[in-house]
C-alpha cells in the first residue's frame, strides 16, 4: 500500500469542532497525518477528537481550546506545535462564524467588528503566527478559507461578505509574496459554495440553510485536500460556486446585482422597513 501524501504531516486545523473543521480532522487522520486541533467550542472539539482517535492514534491528536482573534492565543497554538510535534507543514484557517444576518443598517458595530476579528483577523494572526514555524519544511502550506461570498456581496450578509473578501485579498497577497521568498510554502485560497453544516445557526437563516448548504462536508474537505497536493491556488466548490465566481466575473454588477437581488425571498425581512431605526 502507497502511504498518504498526508501521512506524518503536522497540520493545524481552525474551528476543529464542527462542520468543515471536524471534516478535515477526520479525513486527515484517517492518513496517517499529526493534528493540532483547536476551536472555542471545547465540547465540540472533543467529539471530534472521539472520531478521529478511532481513525489513528491518540498521540496523533493534540487540541486547544482556542479563540482566533487572540493574538495570545495563537502565540500558545505555536508554543504547542513546537513542543509537541517539533513544528508544522500545513495551517487549515477555518474557524468562521456567519455574522449579522441582517442588513446594513440594522447590523451593530460590535457584531460587525465581531465579524472580522474571527472570520478575518483570525486568519491574519493565524499566517503571522504559523508562518516562521512554515517556512522552516521542506514542503508546507497554508489554506485559508474564504466564501463564494469573497465574490458577490449577498443581501443579509455584509459583514460576513466584507470578511470573506478581505481573506481572499489577504491571501492572494501573501500567495505572490511568499513565492518570491520561500517557493515550497503553498498557499490555497477555498471558496466554498454551500456546503452542509452547522453555520447558519440562527432561525433567521434556517430559509438559506436549507436551500443552500447541500455539499456534504466531507466531499468538500476531500476536494480541498487532493487540491492541495496538486497544489492549485484557488480551489472552488460545492453547491453553486463555480456558477457564482463565473457570473461575478462575466456579468457587470447591474446585471448581476439583479440575479444576486432574487437571494432577498430567503432572508428574514423584517428589518426592510423605511420606519427602521437605522433609517432616522
Ligand atoms: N458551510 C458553508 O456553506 C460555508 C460556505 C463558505 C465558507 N464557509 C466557511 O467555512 C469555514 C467553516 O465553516 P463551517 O461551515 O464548517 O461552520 P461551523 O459553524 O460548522 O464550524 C465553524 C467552527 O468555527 C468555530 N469558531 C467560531 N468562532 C471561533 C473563534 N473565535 N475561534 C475559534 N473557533 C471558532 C466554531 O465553534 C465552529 O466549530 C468558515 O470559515 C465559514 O465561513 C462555509
Amino acid at each position: 500500500m502507497t502511504a498518504s501524501f498526508y501521512q506524518d504531516k503536522i497540520i493545524a486545523i481552525t474551528g476543529a469542532a464542527s462542520g468543515m473543521g471536524r471534516s478535515y480532522a477526520t479525513l486527515l487522520a484517517q492518513q496517517g497525518a499529526k493534528l493540532l486541533l483547536s476551536d472555542v467550542d471545547e465540547e465540540g472539539l472533543n467529539e471530534t477528537v472521539a472520531l478521529a482517535s478511532v481513525l489513528t492514534s491518540p498521540e496523533n491528536i493534540v487540541t486547544m481550546k482556542m479563540d482566533v482573534s487572540s493574538t495570545e492565543h495563537w502565540q500558545a497554538f505555536k508554543e504547542l506545535a513546537l513542543s509537541r510535534f517539533g513544528g508544522c507543514h500545513m495551517l487549515i484557517n477555518n474557524a468562521g462564524i456567519e455574522g449579522a444576518a441582517k442588513p446594513v443598517w440594522a447590523s451593530s458595530e460590535a457584531q460587525i467588528k465581531q465579524t472580522m476579528d474571527i472570520n478575518f483577523y483570525g486568519v491574519v494572526y493565524g499566517c503571522r503566527s504559523f508562518i516562521p514555524l512554515l517556512v522552516k519544511q521542506d514542503w508546507a502550506s497554508i489554506v485559508n478559507i474564504s466564501s463564494i461570498f469573497g465574490f458577490i456581496g449577498t443581501p443579509n450578509a455584509s459583514d460576513y461578505c466584507a470578511s470573506k473578501f478581505a481573506v481572499r485579498g489577504y491571501t492572494e497577497a501573501l500567495m505572490v509574496e511568499l513565492a518570491h521568498v520561500y517557493p515550497q510554502v503553498q498557499v490555497h485560497l477555498v471558496h466554498p459554495g454551500g456546503v452542509d453544516t452547522d453555520i447558519a445557526r440562527s432561525e433567521r437563516t434556517a430559509k438559506f440553510k436549507h436551500k443552500f448548504l447541500t455539499t456534504p462536508s466531507d466531499e468538500m474537505c476531500q476536494v480541498v485536500l487532493d487540491n492541495v497536493i496538486i497544489n492549485n491556488p484557488r480551489i472552488i466548490y460545492g453547491n453553486h460556486a463555480k456558477k457564482t465566481y463565473w457570473l461575478s466575473k462575466l456579468l457587470p454588477l447591474k446585471q448581476l446585482k439583479k440575479i444576486i437581488a432574487k437571494g432577498l425571498a430567503l432572508v428574514d425581512k423584517n428589518e426592510y422597513s423605511r420606519e427602521h431605526q437605522g433609517f432616522k
